[in-house]
């Protein structure tokens, strides 16, 4: 597995929660996602979430430094596998910048995705923590997401709870 300084990492790794890397143990690692994450297996896990065709590694890299150009916005994280090099879990925190409650902050969860093979173990919750920690030390006022009617009992479990309704319109 290569270490974090030979990678290129979307944001700082300060920003990850080094309690939620003690819960994980030694095999799996907590990191940002790096420039070349494709290689790693990064569309196998976003898969369970929805259709992911992969990437060619320059298209990958080219949406990865469109990301990391948006200094503070975009913080994806992902869990690898150590012993063989391959994301197990991924999900993302964008900080959102509002003219109200004094240029306030929101954060909102998206693609939360565990590998099928290892669902069940914890990994979802332990994404949300350290996305949770990574909008705390943003500075936002609140984290919010969407999700399916049966995922709500997993994001309850999370210390989320209900509000509001989700609309949406396909272009
Ligand atoms: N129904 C009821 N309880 C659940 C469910 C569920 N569908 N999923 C998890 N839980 C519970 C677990 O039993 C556990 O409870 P416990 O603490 O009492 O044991 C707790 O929630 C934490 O579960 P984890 O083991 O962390 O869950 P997992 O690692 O499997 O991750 C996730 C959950 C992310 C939903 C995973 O199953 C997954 O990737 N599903 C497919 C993709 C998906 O639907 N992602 C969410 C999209 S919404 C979004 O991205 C904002």
């Amino acid at each position: 597995m290569s270490s974090d300084d030979q990678l290129d990492l979307l944001f700082d790794p300060s920003l990850i929660s080094s309690s939620v890397q003690q819960l994980l143990g030694p095999d799996l690692h907590l990191r940002p996602l790096a420039s070349d994450d494709v290689k790693r297996g990064h569309f196998d896990v976003l898969s369970v979430l929805t259709v992911a065709p992969r990437l060619s590694p320059k298209a990958y890299r080219e949406n990865f430094d469109q990301l990391k150009a948006c200094s503070g916005t975009y913080f994806i994280i992902v869990i690898v596998d150590k012993a063989s090099d391959k994301i197990v879990a991924s999900g993302s925190i964008i900080v959102e910048r509002k003219f109200l409650r004094n240029a306030g902050l929101v954060g909102h969860i998206e693609d939360i995705a565990v590998s099928k093979t290892v669902q069940g173990k914890k990994l979802g919750l332990r994404i949300i923590n350290a996305l949770e920690e990574i909008g705390r030390a943003r500075g936002c006022y609140k984290i919010i997401l969407d999700c399916s009617e049966k995922n709500i009992p997993f994001y309850e479990k999370c210390g989320f709870k209900h509000k509001e309704y989700e609309m949406v319109r396909y272009m």
